[in-house]
């Protein structure tokens, strides 16, 4: 699968089968994932696979009870189409699925990004170079794409980080030295992979100032 492929259908994918992923598989996309780029070529980030069904279980239990005061804060939405509505729906079933189910998700792959002095100060203040999280989520990009293309699925989440503290317990990690960047589900879907729907990139798109709409095509 060439690349462009695997990156226009890379989506969250939310259920799964049981079928084991094999540790050569996820061996390429932790590479891939390392291989992505950050600020001073720092890669900071720590991967905690999680293929334990004990631990994978701790992990949904906080998950579901995190995702559960989650949608609890959500507003009710407004649709502009039925169309609009009906995948809005879609996607909230899902989700919702995922939370009852992601225990029993094969592997869950955490992202840990370190609690570390990020960015310079000078005699005129803050140097701001970016934030450091801005130098993990391309390796988890990196991570689900790579899987994309190995045919597994991945739904990026953090909504985890609600009950942080008891996650990183659960892993076994120090709360004052690591946060949650995002917590992967990954193993092979029962639903098929394809595009999923985006507002027009045209709608996003200045050219060479903010506002001056492109003629690029
Ligand atoms: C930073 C981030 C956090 C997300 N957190 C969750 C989450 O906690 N649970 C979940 O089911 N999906 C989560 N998602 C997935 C988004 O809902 C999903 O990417 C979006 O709806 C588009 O899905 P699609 O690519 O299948 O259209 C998250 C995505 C991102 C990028």
């Amino acid at each position: 699968m060439d690349a462009m492929d695997a990156i226009l259908t890379t989506r969250a994918m939310r259920r799964y089968s049981d079928a084991p992923v094999p540790d050569e598989l996820l061996m390429q996309c932790l590479e891939a994932a390392q291989q992505a780029p950050s600020g001073g070529n720092v890669q900071p980030q720590q991967y905690v696979v999680v293929r334990s069904p004990e631990v994978r279980h701790a992990l949904a239990d906080i998950y579901r009870q995190a995702f559960e005061r989650y949608e609890k804060c959500l507003p009710e939405p407004v649709f502009r189409s039925e169309h609009d509505r009906l995948t809005y729906e879609r996607t909230r079933k899902a989700s919702q699925d995922l939370a009852q189910t992601i225990g029993d998700v094969p592997v869950h792959v955490l992202f840990l990004q370190p609690i570390i002095p990020w960015g310079f100060h000078d005699e005129e203040g803050v140097v701001d170079i970016g934030r450091l999280d801005g130098s993990v989520y391309p390796a988890v990009q990196n991570f689900c794409i790579a899987a994309r293309s190995l045919g597994l699925g991945t739904a990026f989440t953090t909504v985890i980080r609600v009950y942080q503290a008891e996650a990183l317990e659960v892993i076994g990690a120090d709360l004052e030295r690591f946060e949650i960047a995002a917590h992967i589900p990954v193993g092979y879907p029962t639903g098929n992979f394809g595009r999923a729907p985006r507002k027009d990139v045209r709608r996003s798109i200045h050219l060479d100032r903010y506002g001056e709409r492109p003629t690029l095509d």
